[in-house]
């Protein structure tokens, strides 16, 4: 029976990723098509997130709204991924009966199977931990316009006091180097010209090579920068403790690497930073950025920041709001503490009033937005290399791209399908959520797949 599914995604861009590649598995096994509306699936999926409790409470209401679909069309499925599945397990379909399938990030390719089962009434859960089994058994990803995500590690092995990852998605491991260099490849003949690394701490990575050597994440990246098509490269999330000199050369060498950073550094107190078990202090933070700038002057640098970690006062929070204004963060997140259950800080009394969280949550995040549009600001005049990806949503015949440090760029398009391209844009105005700029030039140069695929579409 060929089908529709629907797969509600939470949290960060693993899960993001995760469910694209769930899709493409169950179109392959089930002939399923995603669609966004659940009104129109037999498949309800939610791929959950654990990280903070306002991403958890929000699954249970959601599995209740997919349970009125349930109840309204015989024959429906509901399924439970991600994080909370990870933890909770049986625990879910206790709460919730009705829920027909539980898998953790790491049994995603196990969901064809375990979806047979629920629709011949068998309600399954598997939330194991094994390690490459789901690499090793995803359909080869399909491109989706010139930009794509490769998952290169999963899970974390940095146990932050506060951060439930490391037990939702177990110890880091990383993908071996060859199969990551596979995907960019057939990502490449498919059109993508930019790659965006993943993993929650990209940094540790150590791929095993086939001669049984291992890689480090800036020796892919310099094998990555071969592959003619792919143009940038970006990485998302590094830890500040192993951004490493490797890393740093990788920076000032290659020109593909894009001159943004996301380095979360969660707190500007060296007393917080201790609690949180990050394993560096501020000044440390400090001079790996100074060491970055040195080789790489235009970097943007974006963060994240916990406000209200246990024992945080008005003066640790005053050197947190120091370091912003000496760092200057371009658009970063930033988010109250909240204790997640089995990890150490669940143990430290919860003792920052949640008037006083949100108060500081507010005062970092207007801090932080004022600098954002600063830097947006200062781009206008300036020419500013783009990939164009997609045609402008609402604008007539215009294109849309972004800058290396992540804005949309919207310019009149003059008919052309230049989507794919490198370009070059004079900014001339900030808007609210992205840049209005003009075409100044157009990359010529493209490389030889890439303008003949392009042939190959023009009917
Ligand atoms: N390395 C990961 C980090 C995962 S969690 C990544 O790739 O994004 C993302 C962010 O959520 C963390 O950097 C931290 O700022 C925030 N966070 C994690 N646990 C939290 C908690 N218990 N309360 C509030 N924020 C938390
Ligand atoms: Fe979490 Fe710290 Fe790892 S924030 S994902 S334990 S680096």
């Amino acid at each position: 029976m060929a089908g529709a599914v629907y797969i509600k995604t939470y949290g960060c861009q693993m899960n993001e990723y995760d469910s694209a590649r769930l899709a493409d598995l169950l179109r392959e096994t089930h002939g399923l098509v995603r669609v966004d509306d659940p009104a129109h699936a037999d498949v309800l999926l939610v791929n959950s997130c654990s990280v903070r409790e306002k991403a958890q409470e929000k699954l249970f209401s959601d599995l209740g709204r997919l349970n009125e679909w349930k109840a309204m069309r015989p024959g429906v499925v509901i399924g439970v991924g991600g994080c909370v599945a990870s933890q909770e397990g049986e625990e879910i379909r206790r709460r919730a009966p009705y829920v027909d399938l539980v898998f953790g990030p790491q049994t995603l390719h196990r969901v064809p199977a375990l979806l047979a089962d629920a629709r011949a009434r068998k309600p399954r859960v598997d939330i194991a931990f094994v390690e490459m089994e789901k690499f090793d058994n995803l359909p080869e990803p399909r491109a989706d316009g010139p930009r794509a995500f490769v998952s290169i590690m999963e899970g974390c092995s940095k146990y932050c006091s506060f951060c439930v990852v490391p037990y939702t998605r177990g110890q880091e491991f990383s993908r071996p180097f060859d199969d990551v260099l596979a995907e960019i490849a057939a990502l490449a003949l498919q059109g993508v010209r930019e790659v965006t690394l993943l993993g929650q701490n990209v940094n540790a990575y150590q791929g095993r090579r086939r001669d049984g050597r291992m890689a480090d994440l800036a020796t892919l990246i310099g094998y990555i920068a071969h592959i003619e098509e792919i143009g940038r490269i970006r990485f998302t999330t590094s830890h500040p403790l192993e951004f490493g000199d490797t890393l740093l050369d990788a920076f000032a060498a290659e020109d593909k690497l894009v001159s943004h950073l996301h380095l979360p550094v969660q707190s500007g107190s060296d007393r917080i930073l201790a609690r949180m078990k990050r394993g560096y202090t501020v000044a440390e933070y400090r001079d790996k950025i100074e060491r970055l700038r040195c080789v790489r002057p235009d970097i943007s640098l974006s963060t994240d920041i916990i406000v209200g970690f246990p024992g945080e006062t008005d003066e640790d929070f005053a050197a947190t709001m120091a370091l912003i204004e000496e760092m200057r963060f371009d658009l970063s997140y930033s988010f109250a503490y909240s204790p997640r259950p089995g990890t150490p800080a669940a143990a430290f009394a919860d003792d920052v009033p949640a008037s006083v969280k949100a108060e500081r949550l507010a005062r970092v995040q207007s801090r932080n937005l004022e600098h954002a549009a600063a830097i947006s600001r200062a781009m206008i005049g300036r020419i500013e290399t783009i990939l164009i990806d997609r045609h402008a949503p609402r604008g007539r015949g215009d294109l849309s791209g972004r800058t290396a440090n992540n804005r949309v760029v919207n310019f009149p398009g003059d008919g052309q399908d230049l989507v794919g391209r490198f370009a070059t844009v004079e900014i001339l105005e900030v808007r609210p959520n992205s840049l209005r700029g003009r075409l100044v030039g157009v990359e010529t140069d493209v490389p030889s797949t890439i303008s003949k695929q392009r042939e190959a579409a023009i009917p």
